[in-house]
Formats: C-alpha cells, sequence, structure tokens
C-alpha cells in the first residue's frame, strides 16, 4: 500500500484567508501525495493559488497535476453565474502541469476557465493517475453536473460536489440530473468500502467522516435527497 498523506485545505481558514467569499463558501482544496516520492496533486484548486502552492512547497511536495471533480468555479476557478474565482488559469501561468478531469466535463471547464479540452487531461471512467504507487482513480458520478467524478484513492474518496457528510450537490444546476444523482450515490459510490473516510469539496455538516458513519447519517444515502 502507498504511503500516502493527505491534507485538507479550507478556503477561507488554511488560503485565502480573510477573502469573505471563499470563507462563506466553504469549499475543501486537497494535498494528496505520495510520502516517499514527496510527488502529489492538488485537488480542486480555487480561490487561492499561490497560498495552495505555498503549501505543496512548504510540504515538499512536487505537483504532478490538479485533479478536477468538476468546473464549478468555486473549485477550478473561472467565472460562472456571477461567480468569478481564481483557479487553474492563474495555477497553470505558475507552475504548468496537467489538468486532469472526466472527459464529459471538459466543455463544463471551457466554459468556466477558458481553458480547452485540448489543454486537459481527459479520462475515462476507472481511468488512473498515479504519482508512484499513489493510484488515483477517477469514478465518473454525474448529477451535480453532467462530468462530475470522484476520486478514490487507498481508503479515501475525494467526492468533490457529489457528496457531502451530510446531503449531496445541488442537482438544479446546469448540467444538473437528479435520476442519475441517485444513481451515483446509490449504484455508483456503493462500491466504496465503509473503511474508506470521505473528503468532501465543501464543509456541509462536516469535513471528513468514514464511509460507514456517512451510510449511516446522511439522508442522501439512507433514503431522502436533502440538498445542500
Ligand atoms: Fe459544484
Amino acid at each position: 500500500m502507498a504511503q500516502f498523506e493527505i491534507k485538507q485545505l479550507l478556503a477561507g481558514r488554511d488560503h485565502a484567508r480573510g477573502n469573505r467569499q471563499a470563507t462563506q463558501m466553504q469549499n475543501f482544496a486537497y494535498l494528496a501525495f505520495n510520502r516517499e516520492t514527496m510527488e502529489g496533486f492538488l485537488i480542486d484548486p480555487a480561490w487561492d493559488v499561490e497560498g495552495l502552492l505555498k503549501i505543496a512547497d512548504d510540504a515538499g511536495v512536487k505537483l504532478l497535476g490538479v485533479l478536477a471533480t468538476h468546473a464549478h468555479p468555486d473549485h477550478i476557478g473561472g467565472s460562472w453565474l456571477g461567480l468569478v474565482v481564481e483557479g487553474i488559469v492563474e495555477l497553470l501561468k505558475l507552475r504548468p502541469m496537467p489538468v486532469h478531469c472526466h472527459k464529459i466535463e471538459a466543455k463544463a471547464v471551457e466554459q468556466s476557465t477558458g481553458i480547452p479540452a485540448s489543454k486537459l487531461t481527459l479520462h475515462e471512467d476507472g481511468a488512473f493517475v498515479n504519482a508512484g504507487d499513489l493510484k488515483m482513480q477517477i469514478l465518473h458520478t454525474p448529477g451535480h453536473t453532467a462530468g462530475s467524478c470522484c476520486w478514490l484513492t487507498e481508503g479515501a474518496l475525494f467526492s468533490g460536489d457529489t457528496l457531502f457528510l451530510q446531503g449531496c450537490g445541488r442537482v438544479d444546476l446546469p448540467g444538473g440530473d437528479a435520476r442519475e444523482m441517485r444513481e451515483s450515490l446509490m449504484m455508483r459510490l456503493s462500491k466504496v468500502p465503509d473503511s474508506f473516510v470521505l473528503y468532501p469539496g465543501h464543509a456541509y455538516g462536516g469535513s471528513s467522516a468514514l464511509m460507514s458513519d456517512v451510510r449511516r447519517t446522511n439522508r442522501s444515502l439512507t433514503g431522502g435527497m436533502s440538498r445542500m
């Protein structure tokens, strides 16, 4: 098993300090890295890319790329529905690296950020992106957006806006689909073991928890689909 480490980074606290909008949105970015090779990834870097790069640099981590869960600006930056956020455009100017996402999300990423599909690294469901023996698998979980995904590694699920500790992502925005969300939550995520830790895209209802506990307490998984 890979020796890996996860740093959970809350916008407004760990980076983007003093940014009221970031504080309100409660977004998590993650630094996930291999402790042997000190190589890793930024998951959903937004709001303060210099701050996030500094955290990676201070930890001594060489970044191999960005893993995006979906195209909304509070996760990857850009502008959409009146929200303007710093993100992968600024990051790539400072430090070029591959941006990985599900192939269906490419168009939405271009709409949010202006970065064309040809500049993204697009994946099919189930593909792996590796840092040595730290293997990050993309799991297509549509519903919040058409190309929303989770990133899965040994013991950890990075769920973006598909699943929070309480509730699940909205399905009423463009690209959202309630039927697909239900399928993602009930079928696609059912293969994630109880022993894995959920690391969500927002601090709604908490910051991280065992999947066994989330399955007991989250109404989106126990029956009703409470939306955040
Ligand atoms: Fe979102």
